[in-house]
């Protein structure tokens, strides 16, 4: 059984215990998430502490770098600790432009399982997420074939756990009926909340919902009313947008994303920030 002091407490995927508090890897990549970090040595430090911390779930891709941000994560820290759980994702390639094309056909994908197992150094990984839509968001599709291709590489015993990303309500319904999902990761923060009512129903089946960008991603988080209230709570803004994530529902996984160990220590301390109701209603304005 993992205890934990960092904010949130504990999920378990699956049969796969993991800390609320995890750590999006995307942007250890250099620019644009292509080719390697300006700071190498800083990459790995960021990756030690987050599992010196106690963080043990760590999202990643071989789409990132490619393949740039789950070498460093091998770097880092293989052998794995068996508390720690690596989540990755597959359906997209990268072009030379730095753009996301989809790669969902049965050949890709295999070679994508494949490819994560080399890069990260295992024989089997515990979560893979089907990666749908494009890079503007989900789109409506049948995901069975690309679904139906990763749950027999689950039944060969490459894989753990399935989940899907960036998947519209239908599509996490379409999988569920194929083989069993433990999270839907997709975009959401206090801004962008087309999720709602999605992440109630996950949470009634104990399904985790791991929201992508929950400071924003590439551009911040800026709001009015976030800026009072942090400034209200002498918190930074992004310390109430987490806080508010791990409050707004139990099944909720944090993976913000950070290339400093600082921001990272920030970022946990600021998560465990209390916020009244009267704040949660203020907050909740946002992305009504
Ligand atoms: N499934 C998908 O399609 C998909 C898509 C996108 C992302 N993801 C996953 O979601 C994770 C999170 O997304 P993300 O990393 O792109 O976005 P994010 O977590 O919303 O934001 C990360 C950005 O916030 C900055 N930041 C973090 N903490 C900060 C702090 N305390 N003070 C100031 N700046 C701070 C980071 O800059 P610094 O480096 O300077 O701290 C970075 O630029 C990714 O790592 C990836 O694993 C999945």
């Amino acid at each position: 059984m993992l205890t934990t002091s960092l904010p949130g407490g504990t999920w378990t995927l699956g049969g796969l215990t993991v800390t609320r508090f995890g750590y999006g890897a995307m942007q250890l990549a250099g620019p644009g998430v292509m080719g390697p970090p300006a700071d190498r040595d800083g990459a790995l430090a960021v990756l030690r502490t987050a599992v010196e911390l106690g963080i043990t779930h760590i999202d990643t891709s071989a789409a990132y770098g490619p393949t740039v941000t789950n070498q460093l994560i091998r770097e880092a820290l293989h052998p794995y600790p068996d508390s720690l759980h690596i989540v990755t994702k597959v359906g997209a390639n990268r072009d030379p432009q730095g753009g996301w094309p989809p790669a969902r056909d049965p050949q890709s994908l295999r070679r994508s399982v494949h490819e994560n197992l080399e890069t990260l150094g295992l024989d089997v990984l515990d979560l893979v997420n089907l990666r749908l839509g494009d890079a503007a968001g989900p789109l409506p599709g049948s995901l069975a074939e690309a679904y139906e291709t990763l749950a027999d590489l689950q039944r060969q015993g490459l894989i753990r756990h399935l989940g899907v990303s960036n998947a519209t309500p239908e599509q996490v319904a379409e999988a569920q009926a194929i083989a069993p999902i433990v999270c839907v990761q997709n975009m959401y923060n206090l801004a962008h909340r087309r999720d709602d009512e999605l992440i109630d129903a996950l949470a009634g089946q104990g399904v985790a919902y791991v929201p992508f960008f929950p400071l924003g991603g590439f551009s911040p988080l800026q709001s009015s009313v976030l800026s009072t209230v942090a400034a209200r709570l002498e918190a930074t803004p992004m310390s109430v947008a987490l806080a508010w994530l791990l409050r707004r529902s139990p099944n909720i996984l944090l993976i913000p994303g950070t290339s400093s160990a600082t921001h990272l220590r920030e970022n946990i301390a600021g998560a465990a920030l209390s916020l009244s109701n009267d704040d949660l209603a203020e907050l909740d304005t946002i992305g009504r």
